[in-house]
């Protein structure tokens, strides 16, 4: 039986470069490692979670659909269940922005050896991002993807330097017009309405912090406004 996995996390599958091994890190469910190989995409694939129910739900999908020989799941934390030398590409998905830095600051002798970083923050996007920029990573992909309403980036990095020219990039991405115009828009646009709804609750409040706050999203919504008015043309 062909697995059919959901918008975001076929996205994700689908940026995997063909033919790399996997570790797919915080596997859940397992979907992701049986998709990549039902599909082609990867002849080989580690799944990791540091939950046991997780990871025992992802070993019962991976037997039942007959690919225990080129799935091994393992316990643990993050990067710690792999090997230096062992795939190319490194899958974190479904986790904090946050946590995923911490995951990957823990393991640099892992990242020496991986070619390709997969990564879909839920939050802290933007400090992901700040993250890859400080420790040598080259962000190669921002993608976004919808799903049940929800807006999600994915985040494709490797290991170089990336140039930052506007401070925004970081909030909204480097490539944001490389995806599909009218989904760009919408996520803009979204940022914009939650910078505009802060604005409004917090322009009659006194204070310092709060007006640093102000200036601060001001200056951010003025940046987002720039930038829709670049994608609208
Ligand atoms: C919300 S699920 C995401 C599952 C899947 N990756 C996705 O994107 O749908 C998060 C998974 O990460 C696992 N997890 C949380 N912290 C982890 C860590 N430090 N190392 C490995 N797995 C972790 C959890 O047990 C859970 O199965």
């Amino acid at each position: 039986m062909q697995i059919k996995l959901t918008p975001r996390l076929e996205k994700i599958a689908n940026l995997v470069k063909s033919n790399h091994s996997v570790a797919d890190i915080g596997t859940d469910h397992g979907y992701i490692a049986i998709y990549l190989i039902q599909n082609s995409i990867s002849p080989y694939v580690i799944a990791g979670d540091i939950n046991k129910k997780p990871l025992e739900s992802a070993r019962n999908n991976i037997k039942e659909m007959g690919l225990s020989q080129r799935i091994e799941t393992r316990l643990g934390s993050g990067l710690s269940v792999i090997k230096p030398g062992e795939v190319e590409t490194v899958i974190i998905a479904g986790m904090g922005g946050i946590l995923i830095g911490q995951l990957l600051q823990e393991a640099p002798e892992i990242i020496a050896t991986t070619k390709e970083f997969i990564l879909q923050p839920m939050q802290a996007q933007e400090e992901l991002r700040k993250y890859l920029v400080d420790n040598g990573f080259k962000i190669v992909k921002d993608v976004l993807v919808k799903e049940d309403h929800r807006i999600y980036e994915i985040i494709c990095a490797e290991k170089g330097q990336q140039e930052v020219i506007q401070e925004i990039q970081y909030e909204i991405g480097f490539y944001i017009d490389e995806n599909p115009r009218d989904l760009a828009i919408e996520f803009v646009e979204g940022r914009i309405n939650i910078y505009r709804n802060i604005i409004a609750d917090i322009k009659d409040i006194a204070g310092e912090r709060i007006n640093e706050k102000l200036g601060h999203c001001k200056q951010r919504l003025e940046a987002l406004e720039e930038v829709l008015i670049c994608l609208k043309k």
